[in-house]
């Protein structure tokens, strides 16, 4: 087990010590004789896991009471949904910009539910880049403004984000969500599918701003809603009780670890020896501009396309799995989440080096 790195872009790696933890309080939870998974919600066992999640994650993102915190069922697919049809009406607009697959999915879900305008788009550049905050053509009336702030599959990340004054900003930050300090009252909404940095799928964080509840439209069904979740501190029906018991496991762990100063840190520093690697070789070659770069996800193409399966072999033998890229871009990708410790990168890029000798 030691040896093995598991670079997979999601459902992801979780922290070895949380699962470790796991483990051990699997059958028997706080000497209940059960398991957290056999309890109900509503009792006081659980509903302390839920709140010591939710007070964890306000530290680290240094939250304040202007913002509820929901766990919920769906993914982050299902927040595509919900934000439309909470903070917009059919007719209003709702302005997105277009970085790459997982902004059109938002886009596409989107326009079923209200106007879409396409603030920007860096489409014509294959999504190389994040487009300029001068070319964004937002609306006067837009109802919030939609960025996904890492493309997961494409590896273009916002290092910083845009002032919509006072259009409220959304942001999918599903692959980058606690990665990085982040000022969250810069953002009217957060969510984030839980499978890369958090837990297991299935689960999403949202982070709302309070006066942003309560909007939904007539129709909207009460598990849709975010005034409704709210309301019942996230828990209108059964929440996935394991799912938010092991997110609690690793917000506990990253503030043990420092908070997301120090995951910024080393993420970065991750990512820069990877990229140097990818930089420095003629085989390898990074398809998005420096400045946009992920740190979260590195996709890498190789010059000699037909090397591909190869290196993929060589790798597996190595301990090295899920590196092959998104079936809808090819290549590599290397996710570096923040439970994937230096010494992977450290193997991976000992792997590219001796691959690229043996084929010179
Ligand atoms: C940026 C981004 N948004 C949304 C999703 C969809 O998440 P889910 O499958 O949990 O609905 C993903 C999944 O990988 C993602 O990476």
């Amino acid at each position: 087990m030691s040896n093995i790195f598991n670079f997979s872009a999601g459902p992801s790696s979780l922290p070895a010590s949380v699962m470790e933890r796991a483990r051990h309080e699997f059958r028997d939870y706080g000497g209940l004789g059960v398991s957290v998974m056999e309890i109900s919600h509503r009792s006081h066992e659980f509903i302390e896991i839920a709140e010591r999640a939710e007070a964890d994650l306000r530290e680290l993102l240094d939250l304040n009471d202007d913002y509820y915190v929901l766990f919920l069922h769906g993914g982050a697919s299902m927040q595509f949904a919900m934000v439309p049809l909470n903070l917009a009406g059919i007719s209003d607009t709702a302005d997105y910009v277009d970085t790459g697959s997982w902004s059109t999915k938002a886009i596409i879900e989107a326009k079923r539910l209200t106007r879409v305008n396409i603030a920007a788009t860096s489409r014509d550049h294959d999504y190389d880049r994040v487009p300029g905050f001068r070319d964004w053509r937002l609306s006067k009336s837009a109802r919030y403004v939609h960025l996904t702030s890492n493309e997961t599959i494409g590896g273009v990340q916002f290092h910083e984000f845009p002032d919509t004054g006072d259009v409220p900003l959304v942001a999918d930050m599903s692959s980058d969500f606690l990665s990085r300090p982040v000022d969250a009252r810069r953002f009217g909404l957060i969510y984030a599918g839980a499978q890369k940095n958090v837990g297991p799928a299935g689960l999403c964080i949202v982070v709302i701003r309070k006066d942003l509840c309560g909007k939904d439209r007539e129709h909207t069904p009460s598990l849709l809603s975010y005034g409704v979740l709210a309301q019942h501190k996230s828990m209108f029906n059964t929440p996935p009780t394991y799912n938010w018991y092991l997110a609690s496991l690793v917000l506990d762990w990253l503030k043990r670890e420092g908070g997301l100063q120090a995951m910024e840190i080393r993420n970065r520093r991750k990512a820069e020896k990877l990229y140097a690697a990818i930089d420095r070789s003629d085989l390898y070659h990074s398809p998005v501009q420096r400045s946009h770069r992920s740190i979260m996800n590195v996709p890498f193409t190789l010059s000699e396309s037909e090397l591909e399966d190869r290196f993929l072999e060589v790798a597996k033998t190595r301990g090295l799995l899920n590196l092959k890229g998104h079936r809808s871009v090819g290549g590599m990708r290397a996710s570096l989440y923040n439970a994937i410790d230096e010494a992977a990168v450290d193997a991976l890029i000992e792997h590219m080096e001796s691959f690229e000798k043996t084929t010179r």
